[in-house]
């Protein structure tokens, strides 16, 4: 499977599915931003990047066009929006329908859009975590592949919240790209996930706020 992933920023999603040693040719790595540190760390492991740079376009339209040229370069079967953060146009995302995900920062359909960790403090939820979905027109809003949950503990900060979260990240979209190189999940003509072969793996549906847990424990316990 051929793969290009878009990222804005720092890439740490990124760098969790270039470390996975997952049977997927990540092509490119393109970034919206020139400055956006995931490129050094992309380059560093021999992947080619590319930046097209949404504020040399005078509309999304025509930054989504130069994009859309930029992928099909590499003839990708799937594109990942990993920290990825322009919303994209309707043509845009139906052009790559089926063959485009995104990881998200919440529990959704809970908090889609920005500031989640935030939102979710104020909200006062007991849980929340971060999902793998299918992109669809509706921001956030598409098919979900796997979500993984967190406690939201005592004291926690936007930042608490967000990097505990962000550990979960790191092992869910590995997890979603590895199911879909291998053909074990795919987005069905109904517009639903269809999964094939999942039944055995403890992955499979959610993985549990214990584990979130577990691993806020182990975090204490290393300070
Ligand atoms: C991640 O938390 C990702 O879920 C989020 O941005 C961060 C990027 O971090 N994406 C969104 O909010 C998309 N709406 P990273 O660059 O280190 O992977």
């Amino acid at each position: 499977m051929r793969a290009v992933i878009l990222i804005s920023g720092r890439g740490s999603n990124m760098q969790a599915l270039l470390r996975a040693g997952l049977t997927v040719d990540f092509r490119c790595v393109i970034s919206n931003r020139p400055q956006a540190a995931g490129l050094a760390i992309a380059a560093q492991r021999g992947v080619a990047t590319a930046v097209v740079d949404h504020e040399a376009y005078p509309d999304r339209d025509g930054f989504d066009s130069a994009l859309a040229a930029e992928i099909d370069r590499h003839a990708p079967d799937l594109v990942i929006l990993a920290g990825f953060m322009r919303v994209l146009t309707d043509a845009f995302v139906q052009r790559y329908a089926g063959r485009l995900i995104n990881v998200h920062p919440a529990l959704l359909p809970a908090f889609p859009g920005l500031r989640t960790h935030e939102r979710a403090l104020q909200a006062g939820v007991r849980l929340h975590g971060c999902s793998v979905h299918y992109v669809t027109p509706e921001v956030d809003g598409g098919p979900i592949l796997v979500q993984a949950a967190v406690p939201v503990l005592a004291g926690d900060t936007p930042e608490t919240l967000a990097s505990r979260v962000l550990r979960q990240e790191h092992r869910i979209l590995p997890l979603a790209v590895d199911w879909i190189a291998r053909g074990r999940v795919y987005l069905g003509a109904d517009g639903r996930v269809v999964s094939r072969d999942l039944s055995g793996d403890p992955e499979a549906a959610l993985i549990s706020p214990a584990d979130g847990l577990a691993v806020s424990q182990a975090e204490a316990s290393d300070t």
